[in-house]
């Protein structure tokens, strides 16, 4: 039977394709230091299954297409708390912040229309993108200038007359670039001169570090009815299997297209809905300690890759991951390697090749990305293993 040409175009996630490899490995007795995807260690809130456990119901019935409501309005509060000026009929409540982008770009684009995304970018954007035939167009960013935008001529020198919109995560994945509040208003204005929708991805809003913040695109009130605001419980409140995300607008065509592709996919699932609302009505301070662990996490992680000949690796400034640059000719024959042919103590690391999160042929082949998602330990433990893996690896560049 044909597979049709769309599906076949979709690639393998560089953040899960070398889990076969991990398998083996670990079977073999091998401790695998999984630093190749953005699952965090830190407990999720127990007022998520408190909240659960406590729900009783006689059928678990269908919920809402756009959602349970008193998860809409406790993320209007919380949107509002932070000073976005959204309310509960602006909110409609997704299968994950991934759902929500699939949606957002359906919106936005026709086949065969643009989306212009810096990258490297979260690599799942080209799954998202290939089978509603979007195009992605990359606005390239370098580890040099701590990956900065450029100027706004070079990025409306990327616009055509099939551009619909920017997309973008802010904190970012995979860089951890938090853009700066010029940078963002430098998109808005473009995207208002040009008629463009942006589709603002910041589900790592909380994670900044160095006393920095994330400039939101739902504070720019002159421009909220392009803005399609992207959120999610998984990175936020560390519950990526609870599978809630939401779409925020001020849209209101926007918000009825939304509706109708919530309508043919029914609902989001009514328990998570539940636990994930508890999430949503914590005290804003639960943050505070999860920030500070993050960067310590980030330091300790730095400064061992710093640390490691002929590594090269900018601080990044907000999410949980960092870009490294290795001495290697290619990063993914790295990664499979550490998984098939190297362990130190009964120990490797997985990490995820970076080339598929930039949409340029040929960028990113000897960079890696690097999830700081272990706790202090076990991320020693791991760049100690690294750094002795890079020392003896046959095909390292010198
Ligand atoms: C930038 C970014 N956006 C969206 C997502 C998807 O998150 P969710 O688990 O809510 O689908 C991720 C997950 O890693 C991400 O890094």
């Amino acid at each position: 039977m044909k597979i049709s040409v769309r599906s076949q175009s979709m690639q393998a996630s560089p953040i899960r394709k070398l889990v076969p490899f991990a398998n083996e490995a670990k079977k073999r007795g091998t401790k695998v230091y999984h630093l190749n995807i953005g699952q965090p260690d830190i407990e999720t809130p127990r007022v998520f299954m408190d909240a659960v456990k406590e729900a009783d119901f006689d059928v678990l019935a269908y919920a809402d297409s756009n959602g349970w409501e008193p998860l809409r309005e406790s993320i209007a509060r919380y949107y509002q708390r932070i000073g976005l000026p959204y309310e509960t009929g602006d909110v409609i409540i997704t299968n994950g912040g991934s759902e929500a982008l699939q949606w957002a770009l359906i919106i936005a684009c026709d086949p065969g229309e643009e989306v212009l995304v810096p990258e490297p970018f979260y690599t799942n954007y080209r799954g998202f993108a290939a089978p509603y035939l979007a195009e992605i167009k990359p606005i390239t960013t370098y580890p040099e200038n701590g990956f900065a935008l450029p100027g706004r001529e070079v990025i409306e020198s990327l616009i055509t007359d099939k551009t619909r919109a920017f997309m973008l995560s802010n904190p970012g994945n995979p860089a951890g670039v938090v853009y700066s509040a010029q940078e963002v208003r430098m998109l808005a204005d473009i995207a208002r001169d040009r008629n463009l929708y942006i589709i603002a991805d910041e589900v790592y809003r909380e994670f900044c570090y160095d006393g920095k913040t994330a400039t939101s695109f739902g504070s720019m009130t002159d421009i909220l009815d392009r803005v399609i605001m992207i959120d999610s419980v998984s990175k936020r409140f560390s519950a990526c299997g609870a599978r809630i995300g939401s779409l925020t607008s001020k849209n209101r065509d926007v918000m009825t297209a939304a509706l109708k592709l919530g309508q043919a996919r029914l609902c989001a699932p009514t328990l998570e809905m539940i636990g994930s609302k508890a999430l949503y009505d914590l005290d804003p301070d639960y943050f505070a300690p999860i920030r500070a662990n993050y960067e310590e996490r980030r330091n300790i992680l730095i400064e061992a890759l710093q640390d490691m000949d002929g590594v090269l690796c900018e601080k990044p400034g907000g999410a949980f991951y960092a870009i490294a640059k290795l001495p290697v000719d290619n990063a993914e024959d790295f990664a499979i390697w550490l998984l098939t042919d190297f362990e130190l103590d009964g120990g490797t690391v997985m990490l995820a090749p970076v080339e598929n999160f930039y949409q340029t042929p040929g960028m990113g082949v000897d960079e890696v990305r690097v999830a700081y998602v272990l706790n202090k330990e076990d991320l020693q433990e791991a760049m100690r293993i690294l750094k002795a893996a890079l020392a003896v690896y046959p095909g390292r560049k010198v």
